[in-house]
């Protein structure tokens, strides 16, 4: 099932990803992430440049599956997770993923996020994705806000998150005392 659901760029089944809506446009294929794209995911963080503003235990293989693992597998409030990104064009390639989840893992603020491999930068795509899930995040889960906590020099990330309207609220450290750019959009600003 797995694999012949790679061959033909289905979407995957294995994970509560599955239960997700499609949030797909004319260029994107947007759909739940599901254990049929671990091994993917896993190969776009082990770039250093991919990960090079964001903590994480990509240098250790062991623990980096395991929290993978964890990420695609625990269950989330209706409505969030994370989306796997694909081109009608081309369904089979995993270009990365897009996330609506609570902040820290347990909220009540609800982080939106975006990474990609380093072949699909440069081509909207990112902004694309998060625009459609901003959406989703208003108009369908109804939440009154998102925010994004970008690392500062990450001129890519901040850029994406101004392309789908979020404004910068403040610019200090977080909890772990890191440079951190916090972007907020709410529902009533749309
Ligand atoms: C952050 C990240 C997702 C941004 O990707 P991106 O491709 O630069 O972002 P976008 O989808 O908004 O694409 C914008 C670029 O595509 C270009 N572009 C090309 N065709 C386009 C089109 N049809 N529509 C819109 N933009 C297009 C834009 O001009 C812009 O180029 P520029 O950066 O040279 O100005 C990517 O850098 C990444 O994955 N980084 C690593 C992970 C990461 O840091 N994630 C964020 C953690 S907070």
């Amino acid at each position: 099932m797995e694999n012949e659901a790679r061959a033909s760029g289905t979407p995957g089944t294995v994970g509560p990803g599955a239960a997700l809506p499609p949030l797909d446009t004319p260029r994107l294929l947007i759909r739940g992430r599901t254990l049929d794209d671990l091994e993917a995911c896993l190969a776009m963080d082990r770039d250093p440049e991919v990960t090079r503003y964001i903590k994480g235990p990509w240098n250790d293989p062991v623990e980096h599956r395991r929290f993978l693992e964890f990420r695609i597998t625990r269950p989330y409030p209706p409505g969030l997770g994370y989306w796997s990104i694909r081109e009608r064009a081309a369904p089979e390639v995993f270009l990365g993923w897009v996330m609506l989840i609570p902040d820290h893992g347990v909220g009540p603020e609800v982080e939106i996020g975006w990474r990609l491999v380093r072949a699909a930068w440069g081509r909207g795509i990112a902004s694309e994705a998060a625009r459609v899930l901003a959406t989703h995040a208003f108009d369908t889960v109804k939440l009154p806000r998102v925010i994004a906590d970008i690392h500062p020099e990450n001129k890519a990330s901040r850029a994406v998150a101004e392309r789908i309207g979020m404004r910068l609220v403040t610019l200090s450290r977080d909890d772990e005392g890191e440079a951190c750019a916090r972007y907020r959009s709410q529902r009533s600003d749309r």
